[in-house]
Parts: C-alpha cells; structure tokens; sequence
C-alpha cells in the first residue's frame, strides 16, 4: 500500500471496512434528525456554501463521541496512520471524519483538499457506503493522476486518459495524497454516501 502511494499518490482499498452497513444506517439516522449541513468551500473566514461547485450535505463527527462501528473504523484508520508515519514521516496527529451525502445531480468539481499545502491534511481518505451502487448511476470518483504517470503513460500509449473513475463501492475505501492528487466527484444519479476523513497535522 505505502508503495502504491508514494508512486501514484492514491489508493484503492475493497473491501477495507465490512460494518459499512451499520455506518450507512447511522448515516441515515442523521439524516432522519436533518443533521446533514451544506457543505462549504473555502478557508477561515472565507468559508462559504456554492452548489455550483459542491454540492454535498455533511454531519462532522466528533472524535470523542463516535458510535462503537464508528470507533471501529476510526481505530482502523489511526493503525494504518501510525504506519503511514513510520514510512513517511508526516508526523500527522489527528483524524477528521464527517459523512457525506451527495443527493442526486449533485456533484464536487475538480479540487485539492490541501491546496498548495495551506492545511494540515496530508491523506484524504473516502470509504464508501452504497452498497447497489451500478455502472450508470454515476457519483465517481475522478482521480488525476500526477504528471509523471500521464507522461509515462502517454509515452506508451497515445490516448490514455489522464484520470480514473472509482466507482463508490460499499467497503471501499479511496485515499491519496491531499496536497497532490486533484479530484472531483462526478454527478451522481442517486443518494451517494460516504464517510470521508483526512489524517492532519495539528
Ligand atoms: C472531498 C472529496 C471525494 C469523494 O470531500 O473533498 O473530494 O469521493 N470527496 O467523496
Ligand atoms: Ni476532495
């Protein structure tokens, strides 16, 4: 996994988490309670709501008060950053979580999750929770893959596209480097949810 990181900047774990299940009832439950907020693009002050550029409904979860599926999946996830630490020495300390719920036509375009490592993100990570998620209902994950790669492959092969889709597969999980690896959510056909997080400097 480390070497499929540092290579291509991303990522693509099946089958990561198999209490997705639960995290997609929870998920629901908030949405029940309309937990769920617009999400925001931006930093600081500049924090702003544009659907024309995302357009997801979020809940961020607290690290201190996380259901025990939850607590499963965070424990999960602070193993795999203990490991990312001794192999890259990011040094990162702490774990962001939030769901996210993209209703359909909605989408997230083309973006860093760290631009030009303004933000303590250094991994982005997504597992997601649809489970009859079918070719055709869209919602995929876009990644573009760093200029290397796209030069290497083009050398190869002329019309190579310059991206991936992944497909938002129950259990899955998708992570990259945050400051690296542009990406967007393509235009989803119906309700797409995710849990999505980021390993963080503080
Ligand atoms: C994000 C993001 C990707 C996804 O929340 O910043 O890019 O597949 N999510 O949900
Ligand atoms: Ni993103």
């Amino acid at each position: 996994m480390a070497e499929t990181l540092s290579s291509k900047g991303f990522v693509v774990i099946d089958n990561f988490f198999e209490d997705w299940k639960i995290l997609k009832q929870e998920a629901d439950e908030l949405l029940q309670k309309n937990a769920f907020r617009p999400a925001q693009i931006g930093q600081g002050n500049a924090l702003q709501q544009d659907i024309t550029q995302r357009g997801d409904n979020i809940v961020w979860l607290e690290n201190a008060n996380l259901s025990p599926t939850q607590k499963a999946f965070f424990d999960k996830i602070d193993t795999l950053q203990s490991f990312l630490n001794q192999t890259f020495f990011w040094g990162t300390n702490d774990v962001e979580l939030h769901f996210a719920l993209y209703q359909e036509g909605m989408f997230y375009q083309k973006h860093l999750d760290n631009f030009k490592g303004k933000n303590a993100r250094r991994l982005s990570f997504i597992l997601y929770l649809n489970e009859y998620w079918k070719e055709g209902d869209g919602g995929e994950l876009r990644i573009f893959l760093p200029n290397e790669i796209q030069e290497n492959q083009e050398n190869e092969l002329n019309n190579t596209p310059n991206f991936i889709d992944v497909a938002p597969l129950a259990g899955r999980l998708a992570c990259f480097v945050s400051a690296e690896i542009w990406h967007e959510v393509l235009p989803t056909n119906t309700q797409r949810y995710s849990l999505t997080g980021w390993l963080r400097r503080a």
